[in-house]
């Protein structure tokens, strides 16, 4: 599955988003080593606090189906806002541990697309060998 295929799938992921609150839909899509796909999206809460974002809600699925950074080859994260969605600071936290430093996040909206990884959005991370010495 290309970039593109892979995108795609994070497209029809938004459309389940349930973003009652700020109309504001992400979709998100993991690949992993065995060609499995596992969508997730945004999914909402009168609490606000309590809402899960898309690219969580992706990784956690996949994750939850015993994958592991190691057998996880790219993830997608796509919106229908105007400018891209980079992953907010809670959800670059949890990539920084679950996924590869370099393991390819593609962005797309409905007009552009860029690709990074999470060494490039989280600089100076925080990690599992600050916690356990
Ligand atoms: N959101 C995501 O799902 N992923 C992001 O990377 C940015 C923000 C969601 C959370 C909330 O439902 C909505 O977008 C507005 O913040």
């Amino acid at each position: 599955m290309n970039r593109e295929e892979l995108v795609n799938e994070a497209f029809k992921a938004m459309e389940n988003a349930y973003a009652p609150y700020s109309n504001y839909h992400v979709g998100a899509a993991v690949l992993t080593c065995d060609g499995t796909v596992f969508w997730g999206a945004n999914i909402e809460n009168a609490s606000y606090g309590a809402t899960n974002c898309a690219e969580r809600s992706a990784v956690f699925a996949a994750y939850s189906r015993g994958y592991r950074k190691e057998t996880i080859k790219a993830l997608a994260i796509v919106s229908d806002g105007d400018r891209l969605a980079g992953p907010c600071g809670i959800c670059r936290q949890v990539l920084g541990e679950l996924l590869e430093q370099d393991t390819p996040i593609y962005l797309s909206n409905h007009k552009e697309n860029m690709d990074t990884c999470i060494r490039e959005l989280l600089p100076m991370q925080f990690g599992m060998e600050d916690v356990i010495r």
